[in-house]
């Protein structure tokens, strides 16, 4: 096994963020892809700002907020399907190889975390839904500390937890800035690039950009 921990993003890389209006799309109404970008962009704007000023209000909220906005901003999507999408967000779907690469990992002897923005909450269910309880040592939430990634403490629960250095970590995300932030902490990461975004951070490059998580195994 090339790395002794596995550490994997939740939202956009194990996680579809776009499954909870997706399921409820005929409701929505025509706008749904587009109040579905704008509550993500939002959700992830607002941790960044929080985080920047030491304000934090935790990420279950921050995804309450973000989709208010969307929908204020949204008026052709119908806002009573609120409810409907908040509780789809919490079981949200994996996306295809994720159950069959954790198992692989974890089979060969890596140990296998999530470091995420989310609420211990929100994983938890997130987690038991997806099945992967068995597959993943550890569920890191950034709520312990109340900062929100790119803060490098936020990075550093993991090298605290599992008692290694940040080079035998393995750091897989879909969020490109999420991968720039765990570069320049020190981890080797992967940018699991799902949905063929351009490069950004040239400075702070990954050790490796895949399609999906399926390669991973192959990797030095
Ligand atoms: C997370 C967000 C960034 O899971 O996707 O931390």
């Amino acid at each position: 096994m090339p790395r002794a921990v596995y550490v994997f993003d939740a939202y956009g890389t194990l996680f579809d963020v776009h499954a909870a209006v997706r399921r409820h799309a005929q409701a929505v109404g025509p706008a749904a892809d587009r109040l579905s970008d704008l509550w993500r962009r939002k959700q992830l704007e607002y941790s960044w700002i929080r985080a920047l000023m030491g304000h934090y209000r935790d990420f279950w909220q921050l995804t309450e907020d973000a989709l208010d906005f969307a929908f204020a901003a949204t008026p052709e999507a119908d806002p009573s399907t609120r409810a409907v999408l908040l509780d789809a967000y919490r079981t949200l779907d994996v996306y295809p190889e994720v159950y069959e690469v954790l198992t692989a990992l974890k089979a060969g002897g890596a140990r296998l975390a999530i470091l995420s923005n989310g609420t211990p909450k929100m994983l938890a269910s997130a987690v038991a839904s997806a099945r992967l309880g068995d597959a993943i040592d550890e569920v890191i939430s950034v709520d312990e500390i109340a900062t929100y990634k790119t803060a490098q403490t936020v990075y550093d629960l993991v090298a605290t937890r599992f008692r290694v250095f940040p080079d035998a970590v393995s750091f897989q995300s879909s969020n490109r800035w999420d991968v720039a932030g765990a570069t320049a902490y020190g981890f080797r990461t992967v940018w699991i690039n799902r949905t063929g975004q351009p490069e950004e951070y040239p400075d702070l490059k990954p050790a490796a950009v895949l399609p999906s998580l399926k390669g991973l195994l192959a990797l030095d």
